[in-house]
């Protein structure tokens, strides 16, 4: 079949090379895709935004299956869009996508469905916002209730703080209608982790759980970014910790969305903080993770277009998925200046020679190719990812592979997948 994936960063790179694998795909898409991807498929140059242009293409090339990535279209309902043209797509039609584009509507749904979440006020005026931060005398967390690319949410550990965060979202409008609408919550401690299931509308299937890194700076210091690294198995999560999480979370959520008349089909992220007190949700991403995905899919034995196709066909319950036992981690390389202003251009060098370990494989984000050169064009522009015996064994071979990549102003962190290590590993 023929099979179009809808994104251009490295969440998407490791998607088409686990897709290009499949047996089931003799032709694969990625629209717009970037220079890792064109490695797997065929780059099309239509924006992943450009829902109608996308619909039209997939329609013309008889595409028997859309996979989407990014937040954006689903929550702009190209799922939807695309189901209408006969295109069977993978993702959350927009109205189940609102359990991310609307964080107000997630934390509803989390009390209706009494999942633990951090206790939480939402606010449409800023007075209102402003005099009930002022009345807190702990850390709060102020977060725009739309889609900011990951950026919109601010931990406070002073309430004035907080009172700028507001005013910055819902005055200045700093991610423009995003912040119409705050949450307000109480700041959780613990240790975070990503939770991605498989979701048909009814069945769950639960992957191998994952840690994001979300602050630019090492030992989580530094304002939020997409994410600088992520690595799978998170032994925070045990076995006990990963039933809690499926029975408490993951099921009442997918069942909460059923009784609602919109069912939740494609992947579900929960975003967990593991508190002393259990598992207690974050945020609910409607997508794959960025960067989870990659050290997640460097583990799937199994073909993901099959999955995909019965995450469409409502016959997960069948799936039964292989994973390599090894660990994986992700060192994310960035542009320097990111995720404030950085420049774009450079010339990247050394990604065969990481790549020469078997074990390695470098997902490219934000790179496009030019006469032949691979240049960065974004602020997260590689993913360096490796397999392991152990996650410090996996953790050393993505550090000595991103060594020997180099572009200007190449920025990483150095400490990711330290806190499994400290946990003792595995
Ligand atoms: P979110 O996009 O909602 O997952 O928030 C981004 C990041 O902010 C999370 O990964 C956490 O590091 C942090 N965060 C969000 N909500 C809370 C909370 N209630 N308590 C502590 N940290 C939080
Ligand atoms: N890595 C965080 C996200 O995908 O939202």
């Amino acid at each position: 079949m023929k099979v179009l994936v809808v994104g251009g960063g490295g969440r998407e790179h490791s998607l088409a090379w686990k897709l290009g694998q499949s047996k089931e795909v003799d032709k694969l898409y990625i629209a717009p895709g970037n220079a890792g991807t064109a490695k797997c498929g065929e780059n099309v140059s239509i924006s992943a935004d450009d829902i109608e242009g996308l619909v039209k293409f997939g329609r013309d090339k008889q595409i028997a299956l859309a996979v989407i990535g990014p937040e954006a279209p689903l929550a702009a309902g190209i799922v939807d869009a695309f189901e209408a043209s006969g295109i069977k797509a993978f993702g959350p039609s927009a109205s189940a996508a609102k359990l991310e584009s609307d964080k107000a509507f997630a934390k509803q749904m989390m009390r209706r469905c009494s999942i633990s979440t951090a206790e939480g006020r939402i606010f449409d005026r800023y007075e209102e916002a402003k005099s009930y931060i002022a009345s807190r005398d702990e850390a709060v967390v102020v977060k725009a209730a739309g889609l900011a690319a990951g950026k919109g949410v601010f931990v406070c550990d002073d309430p004035a703080d907080g009172i700028l965060a507001a005013e910055k979202i819902m005055c200045d409008k700093l991610f423009g209608e995003a912040g119409d609408k705050i949450i307000v919550e109480d700041k959780l401690l613990g240790e975070e982790a990503s939770i991605l299931a498989f979701v048909d509308g009814r069945n769950i299937y639960v992957m191998e759980s994952s840690q994001d890194h979300k602050p630019i700076g090492d030992g989580d210091t530094g304002p939020n970014t997409g994410g600088m690294g992520a690595y799978s198995p998170a032994p925070v999560v045990t076995d006990e910790m990963m039933e809690k999480i499926t029975g408490e979370i993951l099921v009442p959520i997918v069942d909460g969305m059923n009784r609602l008349g919109t069912p939740y089909k494609g992947v579900l992220y929960a975003g967990l903080m593991i508190t002393a007190g259990g598992p207690r949700v974050l945020e609910f991403n409607v997508r794959f993770g960025d960067p989870e995905t990659q050290p997640i899919l460097m583990r799937l034995k199994s073909d993901l277009a099959e999955v995909c196709l019965s995450v469409c066909e409502g016959t997960l319950s069948e799936a039964n998925l292989e994973w390599d036992e090894r660990a994986s981690v992700c060192v994310v390389m960035a542009s320097g200046g990111y995720p404030g202003k950085y420049e774009k251009g450079k010339k990247i060098t050394g990604i065969e020679e990481a790549e020469r370990d078997k074990d390695v494989i470098v997902f490219q984000a934000g790179t496009t190719e030019k006469e032949g050169e691979i240049l960065t064009s974004g602020g997260r522009v590689l993913g360096v990812t490796a397999l392991g015996d152990t996650i410090s064994d996996a953790k050393g071979r993505a550090y000595e592979a991103a060594g020997k990549i180099n572009f200007e102003g190449a920025y990483y962190r150095n400490d990711i997948a330290d806190k499994a290590i400290w946990r003792g590993d595995k």
